[in-house]
């Protein structure tokens, strides 16, 4: 476990109109770590994750990243970092194969108009090697074929590919089975152990004590809390979820 964030937020606030979604939040993330972000439904998590991939930037406060502060407008600046987010959503292509959605958008060509196909697949198979990925018949799979657990796997390793120090799973296990989900979390530790920083949202705190060394805890767009699991109870984060005031002034440390 390392002492100092690897990313570093501070004092960020964000509006959606007349909503005030964040309000100061300070949020870090270590290399080698697990941290949980949790909260109510509409508590700001979401709008957290999608700030530091510069999908709607933070209307004040800092970014720091490695020590340095950065700025980062799109998803292009967080990326360039090595931030990646694997959305809810998952955005993959169902009609295209294995491969070719851990490339998309970024294939290696050989000649022009030319993919380098083989060279992809080897890079794809020895990624979910790494991760030990092992439930897939075949990377020449359509992804539109794959269980939700192997299409979150999928996104994962898609996410861990591109050199990433910092991988944000937006609620990974919402949707999947008991046998999914343990693949999953397990794909989280494994991710922390090879040295990066993993940032989940969940809403199953079962899941969170299982896998994450820290735990934030947001409350209508204020962060209320931050927990070192092993320190903690469920029921103590519970409190803070549904009840939880502010400790210190947002934003001072
Ligand atoms: N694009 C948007 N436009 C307007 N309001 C938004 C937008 N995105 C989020 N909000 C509002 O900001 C607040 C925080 O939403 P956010 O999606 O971050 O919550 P959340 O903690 O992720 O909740 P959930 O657990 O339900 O996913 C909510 O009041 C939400 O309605
Ligand atoms: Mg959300």
């Amino acid at each position: 476990m390392s002492e100092t964030p690897i990313l570093d937020v501070r004092g960020v606030s964000k509006r959606f109109g007349a909503v005030q979604a964040l309000t100061n939040v300070d949020f870090q993330a270590r290399s080698g770590e697990v941290m949980a972000l949790v909260g109510d439904n509409g508590a700001g998590k979401s709008t957290l994750i999608k700030g530091i991939a510069g999908i709607y930037p933070f209307d004040g406060g800092e970014i720091h990243f490695e020590g340095k502060k950065v700025n980062i407008h799109n998803p292009k600046d967080s990326a360039a970092l090595g931030i990646e987010v694997v959305y809810q959503d998952l955005a993959l292509a169902d009609n295209l194969d294995v491969v070719a959605n851990m490339f998309l958008g970024r294939e290696r060509i050989q000649k022009p108009w030319q993919l380098d196909e083989a060279s992809m697949e080897k890079a794809c198979i020895e990624t979910l090697v790494s991760l030990s990925v092992s439930t897939l018949r075949s990377v020449r799979q359509a992804v539109a074929g794959l269980s939700g657990g192997q299409r979150q796997a999928i996104a994962v390793a898609k996410a861990v590919m591109w050199n990433s120090k910092v991988v944000i799973l937006d609620e990974p296990t919402a949707a999947l089975g008991v046998a999914q989900t343990r693949q999953v979390l397990d794909l989280v530790k494994r991710l922390a152990q090879q040295g990066l920083a993993v940032v989940i949202i969940s809403h199953n705190l079962h899941d969170i004590f299982e896998v994450a060394d820290r735990i934030t805890v947001l409350r209508l767009g204020y962060k209320v809390k931050e927990f070192l699991t092993k320190d903690t109870t469920q029921q103590e984060v519970v409190h803070a979820i549904t009840a939880g005031t502010l400790e210190s002034v947002p934003g001072m440390v």
